[in-house]
């Protein structure tokens, strides 16, 4: 068990906190889903409410180690305002830390709160520098531990910090380890996992690993004609990840070698282009037309996938069925989507693009736990240790 911001006692103490700030912004700079802000909101209230100073910090986007303006928190800082209903106090500087942040922070009172500028406006940030590390450090007593959705990346704010201050856990971490783990690790059978995405090389290690660990793996999306031409099958214009079908002919193998019932789509959605408004058919798995490609599953395919969910005790469901971007080609990701929402299972969703799907169909409040993960709950998925976790003390 690991340490969490409830093990102590808060009251005058600095709380340096790494959230997952990684919002998208529209083009004037809008925050165009402000979920991972909400998603702090607990553990931030918490500090206050006990009396540390809370000092949060993260990056946001990819600036690569230059302050520019576009990648800005500020944003962030109103918005966290908005939603605390109290001042955050912009602690802003293109080196993140300065003689004036040190003083902005040494400034504030019990209970107050402090927003850093975006971490990755310095390259030491992404080699985990410790200098940086130990300048962060010395904004806080205790390190708190609240960005899951980087917690796969070892840098200087998520994990080098805490090789100079005592490490907790946030509410949400917390959160994101008990569903993540207990559903891979401590399942109430049957359990059935659905992957979905585009490329199965991106998710290969993941599959790999549930394959030790599911009763059924149910495949969609992009990923499904890979399979397809690994069973010697014609996809036409489908996309397909020819880089990587002799692995997956070799998944099909463990499947079957481990006894996982691993189903492909049995019919599928084609259209003539990649666009909404395309000329579409819907055909059996085995019959998909030279001159179209496969958009979404079909039909018969969510029935089937349906009842597998249904008779579920969990799921974990990461990657879209098909372009459900596009309204025409929705109805598996969104077929799935209310399988999960109508089971009895304890339904997680890797973040990503399933995620966001499934908030798009209004069912997010029907699921047990959405991850505000992608890359980091993929790579828990694959067995692998989170530096950004791995730091934080045990109790
Ligand atoms: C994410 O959005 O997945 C996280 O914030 C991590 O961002 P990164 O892939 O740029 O490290």
């Amino acid at each position: 068990m690991k340490k969490t911001v409830r093990d102590l006692d808060w009251q005058g103490k600095r709380a340096l906190v790494r959230c997952d700030f990684n919002v998208p912004l529209d083009k004037e700079g809008k925050i165009t889903d402000d979920t991972r802000i909400r998603a702090a909101l607990p553990t931030i209230r918490y500090l206050a409410e006990n009396g540390a100073k809370v000092v949060l910090m993260s990056h946001l986007g990819r600036p690569k180690g230059e302050a520019k303006p576009e990648f800005s928190l500020l944003p962030v800082a109103g918005r966290l305002a908005e939603l605390l209903g109290k001042e955050v106090v912009f602690a802003a500087s293109d080196r993140v830390v300065d003689e004036e942040v040190r003083a902005k922070v040494a400034a504030l009172a019990d209970g107050e709160i402090a927003l850093l500028e975006n971490v990755r406006y310095r390259k030491e940030e992404e080699k985990n520098d410790p200098a940086f590390s130990q300048d962060l450090a010395s904004l806080g007593d205790v390190f708190v531990q609240e960005a899951f959705g980087t917690a796969h990346r070892a840098h200087a704010s998520t994990a080098g910090v805490a090789s100079y201050l005592p490490a907790v856990s946030g509410f949400l971490i917390e959160k994101e380890v008990k569903f993540l783990d207990a559903a891979v690790n401590d399942p109430k059978r049957p359990f059935v996992a659905i992957m979905g995405g585009a490329k199965v090389g991106d998710k290969i290690k993941v599959i790999e690993n549930l394959l030790n660990k599911v009763d059924t793996l149910l495949i969609g999306g992009g990923m499904a004609y890979t399979f397809y031409k690994a069973q010697g099958l014609e996809i036409g214009k489908s996309i397909l990840d020819a880089d990587n079908v002799g692995l997956a002919a070799g998944l099909l193998d463990l499947a079957k070698e481990k006894g996982v019932e691993l189903l492909l789509p049995v019919d599928t959605v084609c259209a003539a282009e990649f666009a909404n408004e395309a000329a579409k058919c819907t055909v059996s798995s085995q019959a998909i037309p030279q001159d179209m490609m496969g958009m979404d599953i079909g039909p018969e395919t969510v029935a089937l996938y349906r009842e597998k969910i249904m008779a579920a005790g969990t799921v974990v469901w990461n990657g879209p069925m098909g372009v459900f971007e596009m309204p025409n080609f929705a109805a598996g990701t969104k077929g799935v989507a209310e399988a999960l929402a109508d089971s009895e299972a304890v339904t997680v969703i890797g973040g990503g693009d399933s995620a966001a799907a499934v908030e798009q169909f209004g069912l997010a409040e029907k699921m047990s736990h959405i991850s505000t993960g992608g890359g980091a709950s993929l790579e828990f998925l694959e067995g692998r240790v989170l530096p950004g976790i791995a730091v934080i003390q045990d109790k």
